[in-house]
């Protein structure tokens, strides 16, 4: 799918993209902004547990779907950063105990606005452990995983990526705008779970991606090739492949539960980003147990590895690694149910 930036500005932007200094924006603001515009629906029981939790003011519902929404109410409640912090703890709360923040319930396979909220606050919580783990600032990891989905405010489709970088540059978040367009292309390359590969694109007997030469790259190929992926980058392209929107998964679990809700298959792709994925999996299992990189041995999807190998070696990588992280957070009681 072709991904193209809106005008000039945002290409140029994120062409030219300097982290800036720190903008002091708190996990709970990038919550608020998250669940900015989200109808109530999605917010449905979210706004229960607020009234339920602010019962000596007496609010209504309506009156707590205005705060999610950044509103105060006069003479009740104030939507100040103690207010937002409460709301973002019951938001988590919620998702914990197996409880989607909406009780939008569409089940005709497509991901509904109810579940991406509970699958970004999970990939919140991983970002931050796997920051962790490596000596990272946890908390900024954690705002990147709240806010990489923005996009599907506007569309579920892969042109979510670019439309999340957009809205995100425009409310004043330009750090963080970049993980819209990172988030789901594994290091860097134009190479992502489950989509079809873009025109001109291939991999070589040696199992190095190229594009052909004179083929019209679009805005994302050309970002990436020149963006140099950060270690947050990095660490939220494992966690959107582990965080579903009932809690933290395997990355081969995760595989297949998004292979199960899309169509698009092309054993190309397939098979350089089953060997992109299983090296990203062993280099950052091996820093979390501190082990030596020289030690890593790539993998490449080369002409003499066939499909069902690329798979198993996948299915090691993503057991150890799964094995190395639940040392590091073991898992509570498995989550319990999602309404
Ligand atoms: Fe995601």
């Amino acid at each position: 799918m072709e991904l193209m930036f809106k005008n000039d500005f945002y290409r140029n932007k994120a062409f030219n993209f300097k982290e800036t200094q720190n903008n002091n924006h708190t996990i709970y603001d990038a919550f608020f902004v998250l669940i900015n515009g989200v109808d109530k629906i999605d917010l449905y029981n979210l706004c229960q547990l607020i009234t339920d939790y602010y019962s000596d003011k007496n609010l209504t519902f309506d009156e707590a779907y205005a705060i999610t929404q950044g509103q105060s109410i006069l003479d009740k409640l104030s939507c100040d950063e103690a207010t937002k912090k409460v709301v973002y703890t019951l938001a988590q709360y919620s998702i914990e105990n197996g409880i989607h923040l909406g009780n939008n319930t569409i089940l005709d396979g497509k991901i509904n606005t109810s579940s991406w909220l509970s699958h970004s606050l999970f990939e919140s919580i991983l970002c931050g452990q796997l920051a962790e783990t490596i000596g990272l600032d946890s908390n900024k990891a954690k705002i990147l995983g709240l806010l990489h989905d923005i996009g599907r405010k506007q569309t579920h489709d892969f042109s979510h990526t670019i439309r999340g970088y957009e809205m995100l540059v425009d409310q004043g978040w330009e750090n963080e705008a970049i993980a819209c367009l990172t988030h789901s292309f594994l290091a860097g390359g134009r190479c992502s779970s489950n989509e079809q590969a873009e025109p001109g694109f291939y991999v070589d007997d040696e199992g190095i991606s190229h594009f052909d030469p004179g083929v019209k790259k679009d805005d994302v190929t050309l970002f990436l090739e020149k963006y140099q992926y950060t270690d947050y980058d990095l660490i939220l392209n494992i966690a959107d492949l582990m965080a579903t929107d009932k809690g933290i998964v395997s990355p081969l679990d995760r595989i297949v539960d998004i292979a199960s809700r899309r169509k698009a298959f092309d054993p190309t792709n397939r098979g350089f980003f089953l060997a992109e994925l299983t090296n990203h999996l062993n280099s950052f299992r091996m820093q979390m147990q501190g082990k030596n990189l020289n030690d890593f041995v790539e993998i490449r999807a080369s002409r003499n590895v066939s499909l069902n190998d690329l798979n198993n070696f996948f299915t090691e990588a993503s057991t150890n690694f799964f094995d190395v992280y639940k040392k590091f957070y073991p898992s509570k009681e498995e989550t319990k149910k999602i309404i």
